[in-house]
């Protein structure tokens, strides 16, 4: 086993898209404490991540809160070459009076996941906010990657796939959908971007 490559990873997007779900998750709980000096506040300790919760913990919650402010889980993946790629993932809260603090948490960020809502069109227009302003604002060479939650819900399904990896195309971004309730390309999305990353 090499040496660990640790990037900083931001999770945006609307809220509701699935970013995150409640969960009073114990093991979740003592990471949180254990991060507590870069936490935002205690708030998040309550707070789990649902994608995120998805790929770290294996676990899907039906019910959530809202994200408050952010919250933050640490997840390695080993490659298929042993090496061993560590995100510090920033969870952002999708509520739009929290939008103001997402710069915080962008700022230096080396990748970014911005989701949207398969079955909701409103979200995509927000995750084009997101990419926009990412690109402008965030640093130069980072890698972001659109992502279409929800593929268990096809039948409500309203952005086509074409479409978003048309838009995704276009503004040189990596693009997958998923699923955190089925599990359906969750590790594939950190994999992937996990495999854009500068390794030397
Ligand atoms: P904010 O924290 O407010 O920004 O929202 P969020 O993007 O973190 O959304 P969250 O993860 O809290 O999920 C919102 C709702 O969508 C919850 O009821 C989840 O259970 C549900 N949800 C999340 N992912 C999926 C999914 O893949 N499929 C389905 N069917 N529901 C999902
Ligand atoms: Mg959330």
């Amino acid at each position: 086993q090499g040496r660990i490559h640790q990037f900083k990873l931001v999770l945006l997007g609307e809220s509701a898209v699935g970013k995150s779900s409640n969960g009073d998750n114990g093991d979740w709980r003592m990471e949180c404490q254990d991060l507590w000096a870069v936490s935002f506040n205690h708030t998040h300790c309550f707070l789990s991540i649902s994608l995120v919760m998805r790929f770290v913990k294996d676990h899907f919650d039906e019910y959530r809160e809202s994200t408050i402010g952010a919250a933050f889980l640490a997840q390695t993946i080993t490659l298929d070459d042993n090496t061993v790629v560590k995100f510090e993932i920033w969870d952002t809260a999708g509520q739009e009076r929290y939008k103001s603090l997402a710069p915080m948490y962008y700022r230096g960020a080396n990748c970014a996941v911005v989701m949207y809502d398969i079955t909701q069109s409103s979200s995509l227009d927000k995750a084009k906010m997101w990419v926009d302003e990412l690109q402008r604002q965030a640093e130069p060479d980072i890698v972001i990657a659109l992502c279409g939650n929800k593929t268990d819900l096809e039948s409500r399904r309203v952005v086509e796939t074409s479409v978003a990896r048309a838009y995704a195309e276009e503004n040189g971004l990596l693009f997958i959908e998923t699923s955190a309730k089925s599990a359906h390309n969750v590790s594939d999305l950190f994999t992937m971007i996990a495999k854009r990353m500068p390794l030397d």
